[in-house]
Parts: structure tokens; sequence; C-alpha cells
């Protein structure tokens, strides 16, 4: 891994607009595989510093590097073919089909028709779109989500090691934005490109960014990971733009396996109650988590609530919905806590197989760092 797109004191001074800094000396350094989120007030420059990285826009002054190249020294094709650029309000040519929007890279690499039929169909499925169903659909039959999904898919079609994203997902509702950002991060577990990515939205860019870069009237006010940034805000302006409830957002950022305990009380389900007790005497806890051979959840038993009658665990336990898995962020995992009376949450890994338990605590100490 090194430093795979160097900005350096990248200034844009827009002619006859007053000669105001649209970009100010910006400068920051993004390693191979990383997400920049570039986020800021409406204004503040975030288009324009995208676009002189491809040099849509010309530099006024600085200097930009892409892999150890000056991209002034290079043609604008060579720089274009490494850097796949998904544009403000998606523009997709309207007279072409969405397979042939995608194929507009491959085509100017003069790839053969079988690989770019073949590229046009990964790609669709990468985005979550039916090749068969959206291939030969004109763009104005698609709503504005699948829309940017398109965008996105033919700004990957050249295999750019670097790619530039312009709010690619703004045009899209809460929830599918969601959905498609959780998409885009496990796509690119894979593909490891080096984005820029623009957004208005700072959860938006809490959530996708390895590092944020806050801009401001063209300045650079803080460049850091999100963790850096919501625990130390630069100035009241970071600390104002990254939201009061920093702290509660900070939970996103965490997995429960990262603050759960490892040592729940187990206990197997065809036990004796007298081993229940047994336990129950050497722990403060209230419950014990019932497991079978494999190790996985069957239910709890409770402390107060065992009946006379039962002779092993199981006679006594409940099925429970009080579990989460451990990739789960500490916000949902919190959420669930409350969610139900026992204070605490089993996690437990795909198969449902007890890990450990999370804790209110546990959660407090984790944001404590
Ligand atoms: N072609 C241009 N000529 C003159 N000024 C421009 C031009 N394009 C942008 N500007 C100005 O430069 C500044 C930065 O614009 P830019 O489009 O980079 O902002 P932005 O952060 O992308 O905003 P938004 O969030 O609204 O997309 C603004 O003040 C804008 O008015
Ligand atoms: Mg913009």
């Amino acid at each position: 891994m090194g430093t795979m797109l160097s900005l350096q004191k990248v200034t844009k001074i827009y002619p006859g607009a007053g000669h105001i800094k649209a970009v100010d000396e910006l400068s920051f350094d993004l390693e191979e595989g990383e997400i920049c989120t570039v986020v800021g007030p409406s204004g503040c420059g975030k288009t324009t510093a995208m676009k002189m990285i491809n040099r849509l826009i010309p530099i006024t002054s600085g200097k930009i590097y892409i892999d150890g190249s000056d991209i002034s020294r290079l043609n604008t094709i060579e720089l274009r073919r490494r850097i796949g650029y998904v544009i403000q309000n998606i523009g997709l040519f309207p007279n072409m089909t969405i397979g042939e929007n995608i194929a507009i890279i491959p085509k100017l690499l003069k790839w053969d028709k079988p690989k770019i039929d073949e590229k046009v169909l990964r790609l669709l499925e990468l985005v979550s779109l039916d090749p068969d169903e959206f291939r030969d659909r004109d763009p104005k039959e698609l709503s504005g989500g699948q829309q940017q999904r398109i965008g996105v898919a033919r700004a990957m079609a050249g295999d750019p090691p670097i790619m530039l994203m312009d709010e690619p997902f703004g045009a899209i509702d809460p929830i599918n934005r969601g959905n498609l950002q959780n998409e885009f991060l496990k796509v690119q577990e894979k593909v490891k490109k080096t984005i820029v990515f623009v957004t208005h939205d700072i959860d938006e860019a809490i959530k996708m960014g390895d590092k944020i870069c806050l801009l401001k009237d063209g300045h650079l006010v803080q460049f850091a990971s999100p963790e850096e940034m919501l625990t130390h805000p630069k100035n009241d302006f970071v600390a104002d733009f990254v939201g009061g409830d920093r702290t509660l957002k900070r939970l996103n950022l965490f997995t429960i396996k990262r603050a759960m305990r490892e040592d729940p009380p187990l206990i197997h389900r065809d036990e004796t109650i007298e081993t229940a007790h047994t336990l129950f005497s050497k722990t403060d806890s209230r419950y014990l988590i019932c497991i079978d051979s494999d190790g996985i959840l069957t239910g709890m038993i409770a402390r107060d609530s065992i009946p006379d009658t039962a002779s092993r665990v199981e006679d006594a336990a409940a099925p429970t919905q009080a579990w989460m898995t451990a990739q789960a962020s500490l916000k949902d995992g919190l959420s669930e806590i409350f969610t139900h009376d026992y204070g605490f949450l089993i996690v437990v890994d795909d198969s449902k197989k007890v890990l450990g338990w999370l804790h209110t605590e546990d959660i407090k100490e984790t944001l404590k760092g």
C-alpha cells in the first residue's frame, strides 16, 4: 500500500467570479484502497476540488499526483482511464440504452464485444439490477435511484484504480440509500478502489469514509478519520457540523464484537436444575444463557422463575429474542438492549453460536476509548 492520490496546495480561482478562491490550498493524501468523503456546506468547493483531480476543471495552482504521477503530465485520455467518475445529477446519456451507457469506457478502450457484454452483465449484478431486465432499457424508464446505480456501474466499467463520486446516492430515499451504502461497502471490500466521495450528508460521510475531508469556503477545516473527527472536532465549526449527538454517532463506528464481554453465564440445555442453581450461586447474573452441544443459543433461564417441578434446564428455559450478531453496530446493539428487560444482549455469530454478551457499561467503556 502506498499513497494513491496526493493533493498539494491545490487552488482554484474561477475567472471573473470576483477572484474568490473556490478551493484554497487544499492538501491531503489518500492511501490505496481508502475512501475519502468530502463534506461541507453547499458551495464550499466539493465539486470543484473533485473535478480538478481528473482535470475537468483546470487547476489555478498546486499539484495533484495519482500513484506518483503528476496529473498535469498525463494526457487526459490516460488520466480519465485511471479515474472513474460519477457526476452529480447522474448524467446518463438519454439516447443510449443502459447497457450502452455502461459500455462507454470499455468501448473507448477498444475491448472486444464479448468482453464488454460480460462486463456490463457483471456490473449490473454488482449494483443489484437484473441485467436481462435493465440492459436494453432507456435511462428515462428508470427511477432516480436506479439511474444513480447505473452511474456508479458506468464509472467502474474501465476498472479504474481511482473513483470520483459526486453525491452518488443523493437522489435515493433514506432506506434504499442505507442498503446501497452497505452494498457499496461490501463491493469496496473486494475491489479496494481509492475513492473520493462527495456528499453533503454528514452521516453518510461518517459511514462511508476512512477519512473525512471537511471544507468550508474552499478551505480545509479538518482532515481526519471519522472516529478522530467525532472524538476531537478541531473547532466549533466541525463540532457543529458533525452534530451535538456526536458521541451517539460514534456508536455506528464500532461493532458489538469490539465491546462485548466474552464470559457469558452459559449452561447446556440438557443439564439438571441443580447444576443451574449451582451456577446461579456463582454469578451475579439473574439469567443463564442456554446452549446446545454446538454452543448454539436455545434460550434463557431466569433465577427467580424456576418452577419447583422443573428437573432439567430445558423445563425452565424460555426462548429469547435478546440477541444480535457480533458484526452489528453498537448503535443497533444499544437499541436492542433497551428493547428487552434483561439489561444485556446475547452476542452470537451467523450460526447463532453464542460468542459473548453485551451490557450498556461495556458500550460506555468502548466510547471512552
Ligand atoms: N464555472 C464557475 N464559474 C464561477 N464560479 C463557479 C463555477 N463553478 C462553481 N463556482 C463557484 O465556486 C464555488 C464552489 O462551487 P462547487 O460547485 O465546487 O461547490 P459544491 O461544494 O460542490 O456545492 P454543492 O454542495 O452545492 O454541490 C461556489 O461558490 C460556486 O458558486
Ligand atoms: Mg457539488
